[in-house]
């Protein structure tokens, strides 16, 4: 095979859109050990005072989470969120539905709440439109925000939570579209439904920020009329609009699985397109952006019912280098879309579908743990519009791919940048030349690489960091150009600044 070339060309001129930070965020459900055993463990040793495992709290700190959505997921649509508040010795212990469990509500709004500033991200919380009204959805809303002086904001007192919590990210309801969804609805009962929760919850307190419900995934037979006729409706009272998805090596196909990108955008453009239409067909002047607030690879085939047991093993997904290629380009879009998806939440932050896995005695950070700590930690100020001419790989479900996918940050005031590289080839390196077109002087200060010789290969207990990010030397740029050979199944960031 002829050896294969790219050339990225990079102009801090040429800019897509601010990086919304809330790109970095995670969701948190009540679905196997994410809760109880992942975030919150008051028996084990590793615990602090409060019953949140330090060495998860750690690891989501480096992470730089800048927002946590909970309470689910299809959790959220049989949940009654005063289970989960006042006195833990009084909380009820229910049968939770949506994953056969027993759910102890020893972790709740409260709790959430204190979990997110011990590790400094925003809370969203979800309301339920499933077994839930608009009623329970305004409770919430005044429980949660409202100064004392009305019966929730008294009550959140009563429990021992003086100031309000101020949570401005709301979620109405969660995959309502979906027949597997307790309560699912209809688009037009859905829309109408998050159109009078959203309008009392807002009634409530006029900062919040609401998200509605969009197609669960771009294979439902409902895609994308149900997003349609639901932004239709509630448009007006929205401010996003919620995108899911999981990828996966379903057909054991992993050249067209390293092409996940090209998927991704896709989808974005659909929804884009479907944003652009109601906004014009009624004549708005607000917009809505789009919330991805669940996207992660999802595919093992892990048990889903939990037998009534508490915090079953649920969904412990095992990822391998390919399915970190994936997380990476999954990042680039972000950042290439930047100008549409303002929120992202990777599902889930610990345990389950997670690159983080507990065990009693210690944390297992899975390859794309890696990726993701890179690009929520570099990507700043703007997404830069790339370049890429790259040699083709051939796939059979895309056609033809550039071997390359890439994104870039600049940040205007600190002048620093950051690229992010994934080389989709299985067996070739890329010869990349990087050239920068708007005449600053500029110098490549970090470069750090993510590459294995597998695409299944894995991290795993007994060999925990086969897979990290590593230091790699730093490319030298020379009259405004660089080059860097990218080794076959790899992820490079590169950290520049400009003089
Ligand atoms: O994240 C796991 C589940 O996937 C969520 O509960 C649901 O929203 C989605 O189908």
């Amino acid at each position: 095979m002829a050896s294969l070339k790219a050339q990225v060309l990079l102009d801090t001129n040429r800019t897509i859109a601010p990086i919304s930070p809330l790109l970095f965020g995670g969701f948190a459900e009540h679905m196997g050990r994410c809760v109880y055993g992942g975030i919150y463990d008051p028996q084990s040793p590793l615990a602090d005072e409060r019953g949140f495992r330090k060495d998860v709290l750690e690891a989501l700190r480096d992470q730089a989470y800048t927002v946590i959505r909970y309470p689910g997921g299809n959790f959220l649509s049989g949940y009654n969120w005063l289970d989960g508040v006042g006195p833990k010795d009084q909380r009820p212990r229910r049968r939770e539905l949506a994953w056969q469990s027993i759910e102890t509500n020893q972790f709740g709004t409260n709790e959430f709440i204190q979990f997110c500033s011990a590790i400094n991200a925003a809370p969203m919380l979800g309301v339920n439109m499933g077994t839930g009204d608009i009623q329970s959805a305004s409770a919430l809303v005044e429980y949660c925000n409202a100064p004392a002086g009305s019966y929730w904001a008294d009550l959140r007192i009563s429990h021992g939570f003086r100031d309000p919590h101020n949570v401005r990210y709301w979620c109405v309801g969660n995959e309502m579209d979906g027949p597997w969804q307790i309560g699912h609805l209809e688009a037009n009962e859905y829309g109408k439904k998050a159109l009078e929760a959203a309008k009392v919850m807002k009634w409530q307190d006029p900062t919040i920020q609401t998200v509605l419900c969009g197609s669960s995934n771009d294979q439902m037979s409902t895609y994308p009329e149900w997003d349609r006729i639901a932004l239709e409706i509630a448009w007006e009272h929205v401010d996003y609009h919620s995108m899911h998805y999981y990828a996966g090596n379903r057909n054991g196909d992993t050249p067209s699985y390293l092409a996940s990108a090209i998927r991704l955008e896709n989808y974005v453009d659909t929804l884009e397109g479907t944003l652009r239409y109601v906004k014009a067909k009624r004549r708005s002047k607000h917009d809505v952006f789009l919330s991805w607030d669940e996207w992660q690879v999802w595919y093992k085939g892990d048990p889903l019912n939990g037998n009534w047991t508490e915090a079953p093993h649920l969904a412990e997904e095992i990822y391998n280098l390919e399915d970190a290629l994936v997380v990476a380009q999954w990042l680039n879009v972000f950042l290439r879309k930047s100008y549409v998806i303002k929120i992202a939440c990777v599902a889930q932050i610990v345990n389950v579908i997670s690159w983080l896995h507990t065990r009693p005695d210690g944390l297992l950070k899975q390859p794309s743990y890696y990726v993701f700590k890179l690009v929520s930690n570099l990507a700043r100020g703007q997404a830069l519009d790339v370049a890429v001419k790259a040699s083709i790989l051939e796939t059979d479900q895309y056609g033809g791919v550039p071997a390359l996918d890439v994104s870039a940050s600049y940040d205007e005031e600190t002048q620093q940048g950051a690229i992010f590289l994934v080389n989709r080839s299985i067996t070739e390196p890329v010869l990349t030349e990087l050239r920068w077109q708007d005449g600053k002087t500029v110098q490549i200060d970090s470069a750090w690489q993510l590459a294995g010789s597998d695409p299944k290969e894995a991290n795993s207990w007994e060999e925990p960091n086969r897979l990290t990010a590593k230091p790699i030397t730093a490319p030298v740029v020379d009259s405004g150009c660089a080059s860097i050979s990218l080794p076959p199944l790899s992820f490079t960031v590169l950290t520049t600044r400009a003089q």
